[in-house]
């Protein structure tokens, strides 16, 4: 059984995008400029940022930081999109998710510039992940074929099974998996709430993807042997035991399903710090792209 070690292969990206940003400073020319939006103060969602605005210091990148009230309109909201949109010194932004029940969150993500849309979350960059035409693949499904690919784990001809089929990470992965290429040319199933004999699908799962929000929610019994395991949940369960009063879950009961898999992220220390990485690595193609 090996760990996929997320932490390190994140860091791995982090030299080499720094080192492409060294010779960036050297020739002269502007480095990448992130802007992140967050809407209120949710905790989980202000770790996130704050990892992501201190990848962009480690690396060498310009950050900005934009933070509206959790009472923000949207009509607000779309005005600040606007304003990034059009400054020329911003090579990509991310708004920041889950938004406040009074804003349509697709309508805000259909706002963004999709040249500067760097999450991928653009119906124009969605549709162009779909028909395999270059763009801005989401950060999480990305760091995962990232992982994929540097632990050289086949995926042709397997059965991959995607459990969640959220916009952020269960739909584009299950696309994802069963595009041509590597990692890819997998046999997908994509599986939700509403899926009949769920446990006999993952039984027959050679990759599971798991992103469902729900601690331990798999199990040893639930996989077959030597399966691949990626465990994409992070939930903060109540722990008084613990530093911060909580304790971060994934979706997957790593101590016993870690003696059966071949391969398995931990939580933490998986998929997440890929994710921050990846975000990166789109920031460097948008400045790359970006020569108005
Ligand atoms: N919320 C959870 N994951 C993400 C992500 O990848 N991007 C953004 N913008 N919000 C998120």
């Amino acid at each position: 059984m090996t760990i996929l070690d997320g932490k390190k292969t994140s860091n791995d990206i982090k030299e080499e995008i720094a080192a492409k940003v060294s010779k960036m400073k050297e020739r002269g020319e502007k480095v990448p400029h992130l802007a992140a939006i967050i809407v209120g103060s949710d905790g989980a969602s202000m770790t996130y940022v704050n990892s992501k605005v201190q990848a962009c210091k480690k690396v060498g990148f310009e950050s900005s930081l934009y933070r509206l009230s959790s009472t923000v309109s949207e009509l607000e909201l779309l005005a600040k999109i606007q304003e990034l949109n059009e400054n020329d010194d911003i090579d990509g932004f991310i708004v920041q998710l889950p938004l406040p029940p009074q804003i349509d969150t697709q309508k805000v993500l259909n706002a963004v510039d999709p040249e500067k849309d760097v999450d991928g979350f653009h119906p124009t960059n969605f549709g162009k992940m779909a028909l395999d035409m270059t763009s801005f693949i989401p950060a999480t499904p990305f760091g995962i074929l990232e992982l994929l690919e540097r632990y050289d784990i086949p995926t042709k001809g397997k059965h991959t099974v995607v459990i969640g089929r959220s916009y952020i990470v269960g739909r584009p992965m299950s696309i994802l998996m069963g595009r041509s290429g590597f990692p890819g040319n997998s046999t997908v199933t994509l599986t939700h709430e509403f899926t009949k004999n769920i446990t006999q699908i993952i039984s027959q799962a050679d990759i599971v993807i798991i992103a469902v929000g729900i601690p331990n929610f798999l199990k040893v019994e639930m996989i077959k042997d030597d399966a691949v395991i990626i465990d994409v949940g992070i939930t903060r369960v109540p722990d008084e035991k613990a530093e911060k009063g909580y304790v971060i879950k994934g979706d997957v009961d790593f101590e016993n399903v870690s003696k059966r898999a071949s391969f398995i992220t931990p939580v933490p220390g998986g998929v997440g710090p890929m994710t921050v990485s990846m975000l990166l690595k789109n920031t460097l193609l948008a400045r790359e792209n970006h020569r108005r």
